[in-house]
Formats: structure tokens, sequence, C-alpha cells
């Protein structure tokens, strides 16, 4: 089988990790690596991985990831962050630094806010919260595929309690940048206990059509 796709069978929601099991240094920068790689709506990289190493912060948060075991087993809990709406307004500043990394002139980067503002009102009627999530979830997805090409586990998470684990970062997360980021969803890395269970799929037949 492809290497890819073998990677992709080899990846499954892990429902419990090792806990003594710690992803090494190198791996886990390349888990990162293909999370900054990845694309972006604009190349805004409307995102930031909020990367949870200590058990305690892991223990503290777990109540409002719903007490999953995955939680506090993992070797590495990421939260993905993604920036609020204010970011993606004409005068916040952040278009013109993003688009000035490759804008040759500052016509260039006045020409892409002015695109931005368009396709703002005409494709996501001005909902840039939820925009800048779905760029994290793409982020997110990379990592993910990443870790199983390393065979290293994962689980991506929405069951938590939006508001609570706010609050609990908040509390025990210095770092955490509430101003700035919204939580988009968490990703639980590490080493599988047991065997995962067979994919349920659709079959291709189902889910694509080719249009010849
Ligand atoms: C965005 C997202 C959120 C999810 N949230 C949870 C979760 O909170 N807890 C959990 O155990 N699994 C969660 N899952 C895992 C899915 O249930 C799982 O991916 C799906 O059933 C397919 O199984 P597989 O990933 O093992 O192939 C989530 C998956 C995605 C993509």
């Amino acid at each position: 089988m492809n290497d890819f796709l073998k990677a992709m069978e080899f990846r499954h929601a892990c429902k419990l990790f090792d806990a003594k099991k710690r992803i090494p240094k190198g791996n886990f920068g390349v888990i990162l690596e293909a999370g900054r790689l990845s694309p972006s709506s604009f190349g805004l990289e409307p995102w930031h991985f909020l990367v949870i190493e200590s058990a305690k912060v892991k223990e503290a948060l777990k109540k409002a990831i719903l007490n999953q075991p995955q939680v506090t087993t993992c070797s590495h809990l990421v939260i993905l962050l993604s920036r609020k709406a204010k970011f993606f307004k004409q005068e916040s500043g952040y278009l013109d630094k993003m688009f000035g990394r490759t804008a040759k002139d500052i016509k260039t980067v006045e020409a892409a806010k002015i695109s931005f503002e368009r396709f703002l009102h005409n494709n996501l009627e001005a909902d840039t919260t939820n925009w800048a999530k779905m760029q994290a979830y793409i982020a997110g997805t990379n990592m993910m595929n990443a870790a199983a090409f390393l065979g290293i586990d994962s689980c991506p998470m929405e069951g938590f309690d939006a508001g609570e684990l706010k609050k609990s970062l908040s509390k025990n997360v210095s770092e955490f940048d509430k101003k700035s980021y919204k939580i988009a969803f968490v990703i639980a890395f590490g080493y599988r206990v047991n065997e995962s269970e067979e994919k349920v799929r659709c079959s291709i037949e189902e889910i694509a059509t080719f249009v010849k």
C-alpha cells in the first residue's frame, strides 16, 4: 500500500494513550512544522498552537474537556487557537503585516486588503470568527497526518465546554492570550494503549462523483 495511505489507515481517534510514553522532541517538531506549513485562506495563518506538556495543567483542563481520558494520558495536548475577528478589520494592522510579507509595495498591500474585504462580504457574510477556526482545522489535520506518518497517535477533540475551557485556560495557562484568540479545537498526541478498531467509512462511490 502507498505509504501515505498506510499512515491514513494507522491514524484513528485514539481514546487512551500510554501515559508513560513521551513523544521525542524532534518528532514533535515535525508535527508542529506540518501545522506551520499548512495552507490558509489568503495566507493569513490565523492560528496559534498552545502546546501543553505539563501534567499539572492537563489535569486542570481535563474537567472542561468533559473528563476525556486522552487529556491526561497523552504526551502533548495541543489547543488550537484561532485569531479573533478584530484582526481581520481593515484598520487592525494585521492584514498590512501579513500581506506586506509578500507584497512588493504598499499599493499591492492595499489591493490585497480590498480583495479580502470583498471575499469577506461575498463568501463569509463577514463571519471571520468561524472562518479563522476553519483554517485552524486545516493545520490540525496536517499535524495529525504527520504524526501518523511517524507512528504517533492522536485524537481530535471538540468534546469540551468552550466557556469552561476558556476559563480554565485563563486560570491555569498564563501564556493563553484570550484577548487575541478563540479556542478552535483540541488535539491530544501520544501512543496508543489499545489497537484501533477497523475503519468505518462510506464507499468512494457514495462520497465522490466524477464529472467527465
Ligand atoms: C473535529 C472533530 C472532533 C472530534 N471530537 C472528539 C472528541 O471530543 N472525543 C473523541 O473521542 N473523539 C472525537 N473525534 C473523533 C471522531 O469521533 C472520529 O474521528 C470518527 O468517529 C472516525 O473515527 P477514526 O478517526 O478513529 O477513524 C472528533 C473528530 C473530529 C474530526
